[in-house]
């Protein structure tokens, strides 16, 4: 007869009362990944989530890499590996920096758990209590959240349509002595604007000349939609910028495989932050990310989303144009998965987001992406995601929403 043991909950017990760290329970949830639950509902269309569109994904090859990984590298493929990441997928990753212009060897690459913890590897790194960022205004938000977590503070330099006025980078930088500069240079998230090259030249020379770290998280390049590729922050500034890479929107976000492209003399910083983070990246998808590559399959799997994502991008903009009222302004990027949405200024893209909530469909508030809270006006619509039938359904709910509640709204329909 076996002993039932009755665990006696203690008179005192109560884990909200626990004393955790401030920055941990002062951390806000990401709003995004708080949308994905509703997004997730029957009927709701959601432009809320920066997610690749499902159909895209290449599952068919993937199931061949699953298997050839099995045969090829059997137990090592299950096994703990280098924090670095397995060298031949480093060194595949370094050819293909190699191939943008970006000079890099193996030594320069570790691979991560996507471009988010490559960001928050580096904010451990950099960043004490009050130190300085310097960041794009507006900014992407897991940025904020890493940089929040690490009670960073901020210096913003605004943007127009060709990326951040870097004219007033250096009066910031001679005022609050930054630590880095983060940056998304190319199809930004959220605007979706791209740093012009004259910019991104003066950019490097003014951050080599403060000797100032440049970040630049970079997942989107390879998403481009028209023009010629624009050159890369780190092939025009070499060792001055640490540039952050995915597979995420290459190939899928699920496999969580990103790397962090740094001088080669730091790596090891980032190697033992890598170590107390989680030993290394999942050694299986570093091998499947590594088929795939071998296999010769993902330029030509580039090339199909860009051709499926500029032509979602083409018809959102054309739906925006029939059903939105004049009076809301967006950009038009060149790549990557967004578009930014400017209402009239004293607008609320807040308020109006729970008519639209109302009308099951979504978007991602401006404000998400200023770490002082303001561009309330503002919102971020993702078009990879949504069928061509639900963004054309989705953008018309949303012309309702605002036909109804925007000033002059109805007039302008
Ligand atoms: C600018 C930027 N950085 C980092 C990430 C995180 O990407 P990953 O899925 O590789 O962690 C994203 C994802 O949307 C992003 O837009």
């Amino acid at each position: 007869m076996s002993a039932e043991i009755v665990m006696e909950k203690p008179g005192k017990t109560s884990p909200k009362d626990w004393r955790f760290t401030p920055h941990v329970a002062e951390l806000e949830a990401s709003i995004i990944r708080e949308m994905l639950k509703f997004s997730s509902l029957p009927g709701v269309i959601s432009f809320a989530g920066g997610l690749p569109a499902p159909e895209m994904f290449p599952l068919e090859e993937m199931k061949t890499s699953c298997a050839n990984i099995i045969d090829r590298y059997g137990s090592d493929s299950m096994q703990y590996s280098l924090s670095m990441g397995i060298t031949p997928l480093r060194e595949a990753i370094a050819a293909r920096a190699n191939e943008r212009g970006i000079k890099s060897v193996c030594a320069n690459i570790l691979v991560t758990s996507g471009a988010q913890q490559a960001l928050e590897m580096v904010t451990r790194v950099f960043i004490d209590p009050g130190d300085v960022v310097i960041t794009e205004y507006p900014t992407y938000v897991g940025a904020i959240q890493a940089f929040n977590y690490h009670r960073a503070t901020y210096e913003y330099v605004s943007m127009d349509s060709d990326g951040m006025l870097v004219d007033q980078l250096e009066e910031r930088i001679e005022r609050c002595n930054p630590k880095l500069i983060y940056i998304v240079s190319t199809y930004q998230n959220p605007s979706g604007i791209t740093m012009a090259l004259p910019r991104r030249r003066k950019l490097v020379d003014i951050a080599s000349r403060h000797n100032i770290p440049i970040i630049d998280d970079d997942p989107y390049s390879e998403l481009r939609f028209e023009g010629d590729p624009i050159t890369s922050l780190k092939a025009l500034g070499g060792d001055i910028v640490i540039s952050l890479g995915t597979f995420s929107k290459l190939l899928a976000p699920g496999l969580r495989i990103g790397w962090i492209n740094g001088p080669s003399e730091i790596m090891p910083l980032f190697e033992r932050v890598k170590q107390v983070s989680d030993l290394h990246a999942n050694t299986f998808t570093q091998y499947m990310v590594l088929d795939f590559l071998e296999r010769g399959l993902l330029d030509g799997h580039i090339d199909n989303i860009r051709a499926d994502y500029s032509a979602k991008r083409d018809l959102m903009i054309k739906a925006i144009k029939e059903y939105f009222p004049q009076s809301v302004k967006i950009t038009h990027p060149a790549g990557g998965l967004f578009l930014w949405c400017e209402l009239p200024e004293g607008c609320d893209a807040r308020e109006l987001l729970d008519y639209a909530i109302e009308e099951k469909v979504t978007y991602v508030v401006g404000k998400a992406f200023h770490p002082d809270g303001s561009g309330e006006n503002t919102f971020r619509l993702n078009f990879s995601n949504a069928s061509h039938e639900s963004i054309v359904e989705g953008i018309k709910r949303l012309g309702r929403v605002f036909g109804a509640h925007l000033p002059g709204g109805e007039m302008s329909q």
